[in-house]
């Protein structure tokens, strides 16, 4: 019986084999426009919570020191993103990685460089709390929430709390960050993709010719967001900070340690090794999630390290085939692109992104106030550093 079950285990992996060859290796999904914001069953939108999440949003006391809010990093006047290549961290530290942008994040199914996380709720908790970034310890923070009677009478409105709870914050948060995603009205690509003929020009339209031919970005970034949300290692070149920062030096190691690598490991790692962490298979190690193409024009610089600064690099990156590493990518090959070719791949880039930046002005937070609430100000701590 054992032997029978084997042997049609073998069968099925042989017919398996000769399908996945047969299927042609081109079928990819094409680009497309976004769909509707996927809004999780247990945190329905409302009026009341966008306004309670864009407050907390901009608001620095959810970090340790008051001083660090979710828009320190991703500023909207800054493509929701920051333009240091490595993010700035809690004061005292760096960070190890370029800030992704908020924008259309809610449209992601596997969120972070790594992949590692598949929640904007859960992601909104750990960048408070993690001691690099908002290091805001949960019971203070919330305490702090308690004191303000604006929040009280919001998060009582919205979530029926007697009390401000932390857990229905990073909810907030995360409603409000599903209202930050293009509008396809102002998307050239978007509008093209819609029927209108002059929303490109020609050079975009070469370009995008050369995205889903001869250049084969299309084979990892396409659909709605212009990626397979899958891993590869590129061989991005290395972020120079690396090598001369002290304190993104100690990052380093330090994400590594938190990580679990062995400490006889990460006592001399000075790399990034990526999806590697989640899955700990050797063939991970510096691949990363494929990123969107939506909103480039406004969140330079790029890749995971930030260590490619403009959209032309970029082309130029892949021309070459990549950088080298062990595992690169067999997608990756050098393009042979003309210089026009470049400029047109720049241009259909550029198309991906709306005409006009997404901004949102930071709202007016409500001061924290001594217990008996008529005296004066005991803090006035809400201007968030950018
Ligand atoms: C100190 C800077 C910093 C702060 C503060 C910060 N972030 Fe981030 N954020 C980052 C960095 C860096 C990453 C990528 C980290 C990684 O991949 O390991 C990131 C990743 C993200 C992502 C995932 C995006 C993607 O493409 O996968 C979202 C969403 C996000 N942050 C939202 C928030 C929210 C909401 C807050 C506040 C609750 C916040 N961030 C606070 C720096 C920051
Ligand atoms: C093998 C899959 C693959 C192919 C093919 C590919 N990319 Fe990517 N692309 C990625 C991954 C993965 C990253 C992130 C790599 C990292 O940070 O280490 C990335 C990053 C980028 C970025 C940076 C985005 C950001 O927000 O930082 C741009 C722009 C980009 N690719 C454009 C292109 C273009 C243009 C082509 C075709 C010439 C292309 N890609 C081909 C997988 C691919």
């Amino acid at each position: 019986m054992k032997r029978f079950a084997l042997l049609l285990l073998a069968a099925i992996a042989l017919i398996a084999g000769a399908w996945a060859a047969f299927v042609p290796q081109t079928a990819h999904p094409p680009l497309a426009s976004l769909p509707a914001v996927p809004v999780p069953a247990g945190n329905p939108m409302s009026e009341d919570k966008l306004r309670l999440g864009r407050m907390l949003f901009f608001d620095p006391r959810l970090s340790g020191d008051s001083s660090t809010s979710c828009a320190s990093c991703h500023v909207p006047q800054l493509g929701w993103t920051h333009n240091d290549a490595l993010a700035r961290g809690y004061p005292g530290h760096r960070l190890w990685r370029n800030n992704p942008t908020v924008l259309n994040a809610a449209h992601y199914t596997r969120l972070m460089w790594d992949g590692t996380l598949d929640s904007l709720e859960i992601q909104a908790r750990s960048a408070m709390q993690a001691p690099v970034e908002g290091n805001g310890k949960a019971s203070m923070v919330e305490m702090r929430l308690r004191f303000i009677p604006e929040y009280v009478a919001l998060f009582r409105q919205v979530f029926g709390d007697e009390w401000p709870q932390l857990d229905h914050a990073w909810q907030a948060i995360a409603a409000f960050e599903r209202t930050l995603v293009s509008d396809p009205r102002q998307v050239p690509f978007d509008r093209h993709l819609s029927g209108d003929a002059s929303a490109l020009s020609e050079s975009a339209r070469r370009g995008l010719a050369l995205f889903e031919g001869k250049a084969g970005c299309i084979q990892c970034h396409h659909g709605a967001l212009a990626t397979d949300e899958g891993f590869h290692a590129l061989g991005v070149p290395r972020q120079p900070l690396y090598d001369s920062h002290p304190l993104v030096q100690i990052a380093v190691r330090w994400q590594n340690a938190q990580r679990d690598v062995p400490q006889a490991v990460y006592r001399g790692l000075e790399e990034d090794l990526g999806r590697y962490y989640r899955t700990r298979e050797p063939a991970d190690i510096g691949k990363f999630r494929t990123p969107t193409l939506r909103e480039l024009k406004y969140t330079a610089p790029y890749m995971h390290n930030g260590a490619i600064a403009t959209l032309r690099d970029v082309v130029d990156f892949f021309d070459a085939g990549g950088g080298s590493v062990p595992n690169k990518s067999p997608l990756l090959k050098p393009l042979g692109l003309s210089e026009d070719e470049k400029n047109d791949l720049v241009a259909f880039l550029e198309s991906l992104s709306m005409e006009r930046p997404l901004i949102v002005e930071a709202p007016v937070l409500p001061p924290t106030l001594p217990l008996d609430g008529g005296g004066e100000l005991c803090e006035q701590p809400v201007q968030g550093r950018i």
